[in-house]
């Protein structure tokens, strides 16, 4: 579509990477560049070989996916495998992909892309640890006057934490990616789990994702099925958020969320606090506002958005 928005999703799919990713094809408003494959939820090698499953699960084998960092910058990984599986992608039966994995560095594309483009015409939806974002933003400072946009599903402020009892699993993982991102000058836009713990996948939500009546549709409740059984009594037994499509969401419908311009600073020493998120919501500092943090979301607006998308594929 002409004027569409031209995107890099980076991302370690993960259920819920895999719905952003296939709402984001789906979205004309869209311009998917490249899908960026980074080590999270699973390693590296299950990442990349996912996002590749999702593209031709979505009939998008043009797509290019490249794979990044196989580890966070200075630590080593913390997986997610308790909530995604072995796999990070079980619950549907995806066949093993045939698209091509690309020859080049995840972290070497984000950045030719961003120095190739036009300066501010390329935002960077990030799903996963901030690991290649904040390589190439060390590699090539040049780059982040060049970035629209840096939209991130991660942290939290007032929620807490989902893997230690203050911080967020794609923070936590590579903290000292997150301060570099958080500090790099670009517009930057957080969706923490103050907003995704506000918007669960009910049996209703989901039951509208497999009423599209396509593979994609059904994927998504076998995906969220399978989310469902890893935390049942969690989130009060009617369903798990869908965190990631956040992201995307955010970028076809900002009005369905609300939030603040507020400074953002990330813990990277103290072994109790690590990965937390601090966000300035009462302006208690002179620290400088360097990121939109969201804290309300419209769940029905986003659940229909993204059925109704979903429907399209
Ligand atoms: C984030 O962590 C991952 O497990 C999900 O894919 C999401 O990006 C939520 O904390
Ligand atoms: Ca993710």
């Amino acid at each position: 579509m002409p004027g569409a928005r031209k995107i890099i999703i980076d991302t370690d799919p993960g259920q819920d990477d895999a719905v952003a990713i296939l709402a984001a094809f789906a979205s004309p408003e869209l311009d998917v560049l490249a899908i960026t494959a980074v080590a999270g939820n699973v390693g590296l090698h299950h990442t990349e070989r996912n996002a590749r499953a999702i593209c031709e699960l979505a009939g998008r084998r043009d797509m290019r996916v490249f794979a990044g960092c196989d580890r966070p910058t200075r630590r080593p990984l913390m997986e997610a495998r308790h909530v995604h599986g072995e796999t990070g992608l079980d619950g549907p039966d995806l066949p093993p992909p045939t698209m091509p994995l690309q020859p080049e560095h995840a972290v070497d594309v984000i950045i030719e892309i961003l120095r190739t483009e036009p300066s501010g015409s390329v935002t960077l939806a990030a799903l996963g640890p901030l690991t290649n974002i904040a390589t190439a933003l060390g590699r090539a400072p040049d780059i982040a006057s060049r970035i629209a946009e840096i939209v991130f599903m991660g942290g939290a402020y007032f929620e807490l934490g989902n893997v230690t009892p203050v911080a967020e699993f794609n923070i936590y993982v590579d903290p000292d990616a997150a301060a570099d991102v958080f500090a790099c000058g670009a517009k930057i836009t957080s969706m923490p789990l103050d907003v995704t713990h506000r918007a669960l996948a009910t049996p209703e939500r989901v039951s509208a994702f497999q009423a599209a009546g396509n593979p994609a549709g059904a994927a998504i409740s076998q995906l969220t099925a399978f989310r469902d059984r890893q935390d049942p009594e969690r989130y009060g037994g009617i369903g798990v958020p869908l965190h990631d499509p956040c992201v995307i969401a955010y970028l076809l419908e900002p009005d369905l969320f609300a939030g603040r311009f507020v400074n953002l600073e990330v813990e990277t020493g103290s072994e109790l606090t690590r990965g937390m998120t601090v966000a300035d919501w009462w302006r208690r500092t002179d620290r400088q506002p360097n990121a939109t943090f969201m804290r309300e979301i419209d769940a029905e607006g986003y659940f229909r958005l993204l059925a109704e998308r979903i429907a399209r594929l």
